[in-house]
């Protein structure tokens, strides 16, 4: 019986949390005094020295940017992030390309083997404006190697954007480290497979309630998993400065690929996972452990359209809780969590109805 009960007492307590995500969830709409939608500012401060008008950026990912999304993104206030999956040199000539085509903020990716310096210098010297330190799993010592020798090459003023996490723990512990911006949410996003493959995971909202109560001078991107503007209200509502995007940019002009047309006449491009077999077969001659997908999405036109519709939603989405300005969204934001009914109900469901 005593050894019975000696086990039993060093048997870890397994708590199991509750966590949300953005269909859970909606936002109790509020008094609002506000007369026009040209009253709601929605700038944010990405901390030294990274500012958007736009609080939108377009994911480091092959099928999605290069220097006409960064052109795109940047005359619409928002960023692209040039991906790394390509020679320095290479990458390099499309952040120098963005520039010439009138971009401002354009962010270049690096990993955290082998060239990331030789990257960064090589972008720097383009005329890049920030550096993102973008790996699958960043609460890794990988990412505290990295980061002490980005600031120590390149100095404080650089703003390096690193990550992705997906705990609070992780976002301080990438701050304590040296990164002034931290991408939220693991295996969220539409391409992704990691949860599937790895078990691991966080739902992506949730993401964002937590990461967002660092007490370090960081700020919170919700990266992943977020398909209308009502779910960017949502993340910036759950306190992120700002969110990045995948698959609402894909399929649009601007990104990198061609346009597949079926024998039907109907167009599309194709839109991956960077983990993907087919991403790491081109750009690695090998895969290791695939956790994305790869998939064709239809032809959307210009990201223009896209940019502005979303801006709409969003101007629109935070004169319903009454609030003017990003912060004052976080501050009055009140929130119910739905039953599946309540999703259903919050669908548009009338294709959908048994008439
Ligand atoms: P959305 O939902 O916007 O997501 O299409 C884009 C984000 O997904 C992440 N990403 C991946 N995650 N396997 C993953 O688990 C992958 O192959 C992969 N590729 C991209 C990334 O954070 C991106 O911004």
């Amino acid at each position: 019986m005593k050894s019975i009960l000696a086990h039993l007492k060093i048997l870890p307590l397994k708590t199991m949390l509750e966590a949300l995500t953005y269909d859970d969830v909606l936002l109790v709409p509020q008094y609002s005094d506000i007369r026009s939608r040209s009253d709601i500012d929605i700038t944010t401060d990405m901390g030294n020295g990274l500012q958007l008008h736009l609080p939108i950026f377009a994911s480091p990912m092959d099928t999605i940017s290069n220097e006409r999304m960064a052109q795109t993104m940047s005359m619409e206030g928002g960023s692209a992030i040039i991906h790394r999956y390509n020679s320095p040199r290479a990458q390099a000539d499309i952040v120098e390309e963005s520039l010439q085509l009138g971009a401002t903020n354009v962010g270049f990716a690096v990993g955290v083997t082998g060239d990331f310096i030789m990257r960064t210098e090589k972008c720097l010297d383009a005329g890049g404006n920030f550096v993102c330190v973008d790996v699958a799993h960043g609460h890794h010592v990988m990412m505290r190697e990295v980061l002490a020798s980005l600031r120590r090459e390149f100095g404080a003023d650089l703003h390096i954007m690193a990550g992705n996490v997906a705990t609070l723990d992780g976002v301080n512990a990438l701050a304590d480290w040296g990164a002034n911006s931290v991408r939220c949410n693991i295996g969220g996003g539409s391409i992704c497979s990691t949860r599937v493959q790895t078990g691991h995971g966080m739902p992506g909202l949730q993401t964002i309630f937590d990461c967002s109560k660092t007490s370090r001078d960081v700020t919170i991107i919700a990266d992943g998993g977020i398909r209308n503007s009502g779910d960017i209200v949502k993340a910036l509502a759950a306190g992120a400065d700002a969110v990045m995007l995948g698959s609402l940019l894909a399929g649009t002009k601007e990104t990198p690929g061609e346009i597949i047309m079926d024998s039907d006449g109907t167009r599309y491009k194709m839109y991956r996972g960077m983990a993907s077999k087919e991403a790491q077969m081109d750009w690695r001659g090998r895969y290791s452990s695939f956790e994305g997908v790869s998939a064709r999405v239809p032809y959307r036109g210009s990201v223009r359209y896209v940019l502005e519709d979303l801006e709409k939603g969003i101007r629109s989405g935070l004169s319903y809780s009454g609030a003017r300005s990003i912060r004052e969204l976080q501050a009055r934001a009140r929130w119910v969590q739905q039953t599946s009914a309540g999703t259903g109900e919050s669908r548009t469901h009338i294709t959908t109805r048994n008439w």
